[in-house]
């Protein structure tokens, strides 16, 4: 039997997320049968209730159109059992698991990870003498360098670290996935990956939500910790890592861990912070809050492919748009053999867009038609939707939870991964409290972030991309 334990499984990930993917994989004949769901929270509940306040989230978030039939098959595999998550008693309903394999799934808020941790292994539950025992471990994972320390180092105490499933949801999205692909299952792109034809990287995870009912969450945090130290890095890894020898777990968290390791401490001079306007007034935000909704940095990789190449990070809540997306900008040609009217020529560049937009796109010269020496950027593209029809991406949940599930940590973090993205981001957020700390600047809701964060790249002579939009 597989059991799959949700903690915190009265909230909202489970409702929207959890569920909905495992009713998917079920849908995909991907869970192994016989299983079971767990949903292990402190609210009194019964199995019913449980059942149908989940069944709302599959009919709302679940990629695949809602089958009441299938649902009507799935749902009597899920229970209920109710327990304070920081009282060891309450555990010992679950001991009738310790001959299953087990996923633990921590739906929780960070506070009870060591306990869940710890409760589970007092009562025998990180054992896997007979069924194999997993442990998933929501973000954020620490508040700073010490304390992800901390946690990884009390989780390693419960579980092994193999036995550890530390989930960064953007490495679950598909296109986050294709990046690998693209890079590596291709020959002409590979050689050009590098100082020699590559003059700078620009990532972007644009929001235009604002920080919404989360604020109290959220104020604490901040853009650092709740974008950078995770998905930006997560994606710039995916992008700069050298190609690791296989794709099992190891090979390539190995890879990711050498390439952010290599990252140059940022100076202060190459960062900018700033709140929406307006974010002091949200409901749960402290009266002079200097938590930044947006960042931006220019950062550099000190290792012989990256030398002298800046990559050029930014994201935000409350901007103009939804985009996540990398832009790779080629250098210009050695020699200009066309007198051209305009200047120079511009570069090429290759986008690889996340969301919403999701493809691959390659901005390039080509001759005005009738023209003697016109060029105009045209684009060549890739869309999941063209080229692979009306197939559904899976939602990132799906991917990891069943990745989870078949013991492939390949797109998981390693607790050395985590806390090479802390060193990154730590010393940033340090000197951001200091005395020659920028100032926070301010930028209209429905915005790009502040005008500073072009003057960024506009030293160097360059401009923020937005190509997976605009193609
Ligand atoms: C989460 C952050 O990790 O990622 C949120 O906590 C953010 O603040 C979200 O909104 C963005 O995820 P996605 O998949 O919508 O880009």
């Amino acid at each position: 039997m597989t059991t799959i334990v949700i903690f915190g499984a009265t909230g909202d990930l489970t409702h929207r997320k959890l569920i909905p993917a495992l009713y998917n994989l079920y849908l995909k004949n991907r869970l192994s049968v016989p299983f079971q769901v767990v949903g292990f929270a402190r609210r009194d509940w019964s199995d019913d209730h449980f059942r149908e306040a989940l069944q709302g989230g599959v009919q709302e978030f679940s990629t695949h159109s809602y089958d009441a039939a299938k649902w009507a098959e799935f749902a009597p595999n899920i229970v209920y059992r109710q327990g304070n998550l920081d009282v060891q008693a309450d555990y010992e309903q679950l001991r009738a698991y310790a001959d299953d394999t087990c996923l633990f799934y921590m739906a929780t808020s960070p506070e009870f990870f060591v306990p869940i941790a710890q409760n589970l292994a007092s009562v025998g539950l990180a054992d896997e003498t007979v069924g194999w025992k997993r442990l998933v471990v929501e973000k954020p994972i620490g508040y700073d360098l010490q304390s992800a320390q901390d946690l990884n180092h009390a989780l390693q105490a419960a579980f092994t670290e193999p036995q550890l499933y530390r989930i960064d949801h953007y490495l679950g999205k598909e296109t986050a996935q294709n990046i690998l692909f693209f890079r590596f299952t291709n020959t002409f792109i590979e050689p050009l990956w590098n100082r020699n034809y590559i003059d700078n990287v620009q990532i972007t995870v644009a929001e235009s939500v604002d920080v919404g009912h989360r604020a109290g969450y959220y104020d604490h945090s901040g853009v650092m910790r709740d974008m950078f130290q995770n998905h930006l890095l997560q994606l710039l890894a995916l992008v700069a890592s050298e190609p690791p020898s296989s794709f099992k777990a190891d090979d390539l968290r190995n890879e990711k861990v050498k390439v952010l390791s290599a990252i140059r401490p940022v100076s202060l001079a190459d960062t900018i912070r700033a709140q929406y306007e307006g974010y002091l007034d949200s409901e749960g935000v402290a009266p002079n809050s200097q938590t930044p909704t947006y960042a931006a940095l220019r950062l550099y990789i000190d290792n012989w492919r990256w030398q002298g190449v800046p990559f050029f990070l930014r994201s935000g809540k409350a901007l103009t748009t939804k985009t996540s997306e990398i832009n790779v900008v080629f250098k210009q040609p050695p020699h200009a053999m066309f007198a051209m009217p305009q200047g120079q020529i511009p570069r090429n560049v290759l986008s690889i867009c996340i969301q919403p937009h999701e493809g691959i796109n390659l901005r390039f010269e080509a001759k005005v038609p009738d023209s003697v020496h016109e060029t105009a950027s045209v684009n060549m593209g890739f869309e999941y939707a063209e080229s692979f029809g009306e197939c559904i991406i899976p939602d990132a949940y799906e991917r990891l939870i069943y990745d989870t599930l078949n013991g492939d940590a390949s797109l998981f973090t390693r607790s050395d991964g985590i806390e090479a993205a802390w060193r990154i981001i730590d010393p940033i957020i340090r000197n951001w409290e200091g005395d020659k700390a920028p100032p926070m600047l301010s930028y209209p809701v429905g915005s790009w972030g502040p005008e500073a964060a072009n003057h960024l790249l506009e030293g160097d002579g360059y401009h923020w991309r937005y190509d997976c939009g605009n193609a």
